[in-house]
């Protein structure tokens, strides 16, 4: 499964052949034609032109010319590794997922961190949202955790996923800030958004300037389903807690980093595995069911919400190590492809409206990051266990089906009939009830937008509250236009009056506006 694997690329047979005298091997092309010399290409004469037969030369530079793949459209910074995910119990009583049924259960994971809105060549310690995704290689297929470093998201539905993107990332006139939350058009839309207000609090705290990727909490964000064998669902909020403890860096120290050492947080991590000080984070579920969940003043669904964990505690449930670098950048963490939709049997979606686009998004965009179908058959995206299906052809296909049969049914036999679906292993869907009529709705239970982001606020030590303040400040001072700082102010004065008015005076607003309408009244504390 490794990229190693890829060697066996290199054919059978020839080896003598293709090493030089003091057995180093020899240069060849892509065809594996050996190369006499790399230094020169072809001309007629030693000060003629260059010839087009030349066709050392013209696949050297053919292949050249087509390095670059488009970066992700978001998250287009990462770094990834490679670990292995030790289950702590079994957890057959709540899911049947495979990795989840055997203590001491070890199963191999790759990882990449990111930042969100900044491009490829960006500066590490921007102060943005971290990904970090999770890819577990079961014995039951591939199964992806994509989640972020703060629970929450900015919007509920995924049909505004493209304009919150659109704001955040570089301007389309100008081309910049290229990597910073400090412009008019993401301040813009976010106080157009009120239920982005929570996230807005998320990110203007320390959160998002980590010390390193060793330091960050991770979460799936939506809520998910385990479903176990009798096929009875518990929802499931996934959380990801470092051994490490957290640590962020002072706003002076992230501008000072990201002028040093752009690289600071691929560095950090690359050199701590390869010194053997490898990254260790716990895995914790928050568990409850459908009844449970109807207790809450908010709605599960929405993934602009936490699940208090005073209301639900964090079950740990097992530990992830992450023990080697990648061998090569561009064939892992650049090619690799996380998906929501990459589910195992035993775990399954809910209805929350953001996970249902993403479980659209995210393959639709890897046809045109990596160009084919097949991107599966890479190694850091194929599964590590047996897999047998009857797709093939499309671009760079090298795993079509080698049986006659290449349909199903078929009538041919277990030689040559190739695989059988399996009604009772495979993967089900939670028959979950609906019948409704069809409509662009948006559920009154998503309204509440500010009582968790004033709860985050006040959970903050004094400390971390006056660094939400300051970073409030400086990031809308960057913001020209004076009508979205003041309608920033004004989300504000609904979160906390005391915010407000130090984010008010900061930026030297002549009039504190009017507290920004809200549909609910904002409560202090969340009640079952
Ligand atoms: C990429 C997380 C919402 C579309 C990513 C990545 C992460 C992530 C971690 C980077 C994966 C990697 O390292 O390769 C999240 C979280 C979300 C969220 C936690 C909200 C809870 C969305 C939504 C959409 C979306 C709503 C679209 C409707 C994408 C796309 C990529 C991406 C297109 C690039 C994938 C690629 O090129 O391989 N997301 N995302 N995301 N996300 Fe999301």
């Amino acid at each position: 499964g490794t990229i190693a694997d890829q060697k066996v690329l290199r054919g059978t047979g020839g080896e003598i052949h293709q090493t030089s005298g003091d057995g180093v091997e020899r240069l060849t092309t892509a065809q594996g034609v050996p190369v006499a010399d790399d230094q020169n290409s072809l001309k007629a004469g030693t000060r003629g032109p260059t010839l087009m037969e030349d066709q050392v030369f013209r696949e050297k530079i053919f292949h050249f010319d087509h390095e670059r793949i488009p970066e992700r459209v978001v998250h287009a910074r990462g770094f990834g590794a490679h670990g292995v995910f030790e289950t702590y119990e079994p957890l057959t009583d709540i899911t049947s997922a495979d990795l989840f049924q055997r203590k001491g259960e070890k199963t191999e994971v790759f990882v990449r961190f990111s930042t969100v809105a900044g491009n490829k060549g960006s500066a590490d310690v921007a102060r943005d949202v971290r990904g970090f995704a999770v890819k577990f290689y079961t014995k039951e297929g591939n199964w992806d955790i994509v989640g972020n470093n703060i629970p929450v998201f900015f919007i509920q539905d995924a049909i505004k996923f493209p304009d919150l993107i659109h704001a955040a990332k570089q301007e389309p006139d100008r081309g910049f800030p290229q990597a910073q939350t400090a412009h008019d058009n993401f301040w813009d839309f976010i106080s157009l958004t009120p239920e982005s207000m929570n996230m807005a609090l998320w990110i203007m705290s320390d959160r998002t300037i980590p010390r390193s990727f060793r330091f960050m909490e991770g979460f799936g964000v939506h809520t998910f389903r385990l479903v176990n064998a009798e096929g009875k669902s518990t929802f499931v909020k996934f959380h990801w807690k470092p051994k490490q403890g957290m640590q962020s860096v002072m706003w002076n120290e992230a501008l000072k980093l990201n002028g040093a050492d752009p690289d600071f947080h691929r560095r950090d991590l690359w050199n701590a595995i390869q010194m053997g000080d490898y990254p260790e984070w716990e895995l914790g579920m928050q568990l409850f069911d459908e009844d449970f969940a109807e207790k809450f003043d908010f709605d599960v669904l929405d993934a602009t919400k936490i699940i208090p964990e005073e209301e639900v505690p964090v079950r740990i449930v097992g530990k992830m190590t992450l023990n080697r670098v990648v061998d090569n950048f561009f064939a892992e963490t650049e090619q690799v492809a996380f998906h929501t939709g990459n589910l195992v049997p035993g775990i399954d979606f809910t209805n929350d409206p953001l996970l249902q686009g993403r479980n659209f998004s995210y393959l639709d965009t890897q046809l045109s990051r990596l160009g084919s179908t097949n991107f599966t058959h890479l190694p850091v995206n194929a599964p590590r266990c047996p897999f047998h299906h009857f797709q093939q052809d499309g671009h760079m296909a090298f795993h079509n089906p080698t049986t006659r049969a290449n349909y199903e049914p078929n009538s041919w036999g277990p030689e040559t009939g190739g695989p059988r679906e399996d009604p009772k292993g495979g993967f089900t869907s939670h028959p979950e009830e609906i019948e409704a009529p069809k409509g662009r709705y948006r559920s009154e239970t998503f309204a509440d937008h500010y009582s968790q982001a004033r709860q985050f606020y006040l959970s903050q030590t004094d400390t971390e509250k006056s660094h939400i303040a300051d970073a409030f400040t400086f990031e809308l001072s960057k913001v020209e236009t004076p009508a979205i700082r003041a309608r920033m102010v004004a989300h504000l004065l609904n979160v906390d009056e005391a915010l407000a008015e130090k984010v008010g005076t900061g930026l030297r607003l002549k009039t504190m506006p009017e507290p920004a309408e809200s549909a609910m009244p904002v409560k202090d504390g969340l009640k079952l």
